[in-house]
């Protein structure tokens, strides 16, 4: 079945899991619908990943766009998700011509990295047509501003601000949100206090859905791993039983376990 922003919706209010992962190529799109995928990200994690630079600002609108195209075709009923790339969100009208260019290439909802001043652009995507999942917590783009790779929101300041900038995002217009590791206990304040989907990433099985780095999670990165990463090929031996069994285990609420969650 064909996954919308409006399944996912629904998904949430029965109190149902979704899952969620990189890609970026039209075989791995294949392969992760038959594994029963619900949303493929191309994720400017692509830049780390693919291409070997030691972080995500390097990536371009054209890397995006080609990536985006791939996994597209490769696709049938996941829905793909685009990230705009560092400084492709610099003003509302730069917003909208990246995400349009994203949308043409096959996207169905594109996301942003920010805080609370996301707010104008979410809304001109949205009255455009053009859905957005605003992502919050770590923003791997902002990793000069945030000196490392850290768990965002551990202080009550900076949880108030979190989940202040969550609720209005939603009211701007925001259809998902995506937070990327930030405490266990905020994730599920914020999941319940706002009624768009939310997916996590080092937040633990308390958001409604789950992504990692398709990478990550075939244990095929190289180097340390993050604490919330899970390597799914050590049980498997096999790619296509490695995405069923992640896609199982985060349907299922047993990934992420508490060893990949943060504390306060
Ligand atoms: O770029 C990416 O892959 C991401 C995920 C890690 C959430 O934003």
């Amino acid at each position: 079945m064909t996954v919308t922003t409006l399944s996912l919706k629904t998904l949430k209010e029965q109190g149902q899991k979704f899952s969620c992962l990189t890609c970026y190529d039209a075989c791995f799109a294949a392969l992760s619908n038959e594994a029963g995928i619900d949303v493929l990200l191309i994720g400017d994690s692509l830049g780390m990943v693919l291409q070997g630079k030691n972080s995500t600002l390097p990536v371009t609108m054209d890397d995006m766009v080609y990536h985006t195209e791939c996994v597209m075709r490769g696709n049938s009923e996941a829905l793909i998700m685009a990230d705009l790339p560092f400084m492709a969100n610099n003003s509302v009208q730069d917003t909208l011509n990246n995400a349009g260019r994203l949308m043409q290439a096959g996207a169905n909802i594109v996301k942003v990295e920010g805080e609370a001043w996301l707010a104008d652009s979410i809304t001109a995507l949205s009255q455009r047509g053009i859905p957005v999942c605003a992502h919050l917590g770590l923003t791997p783009q902002s990793v000069n501003k945030l000196g490392g790779y850290k768990v965002q929101g551990k202080n009550l300041d900076a949880a108030d601000r979190m989940l202040a900038a969550a609720q209005s995002l939603e009211e701007a217009g925001a259809d998902l949100l995506l937070l990327e590791c930030v405490p266990r206990s905020l994730a599920e304040k914020i999941t319940q206090q706002v009624s768009i989907p939310v997916i996590g990433i080092g937040a633990g099985n308390v958001t409604d859905g789950q992504v990692l780095v398709l990478h990550d999670m075939l244990g095929i990165t190289p180097g340390n791993k993050p604490r919330f990463v899970k390597n799914f090929m050590t049980e498997t031996n096999n790619i296509l039983d490695a995405l069923k069994a992640y896609d199982n285990a985060v349907k299922s609420s047993i990934f992420p376990a508490e060893e990949h969650s943060f504390k306060n």
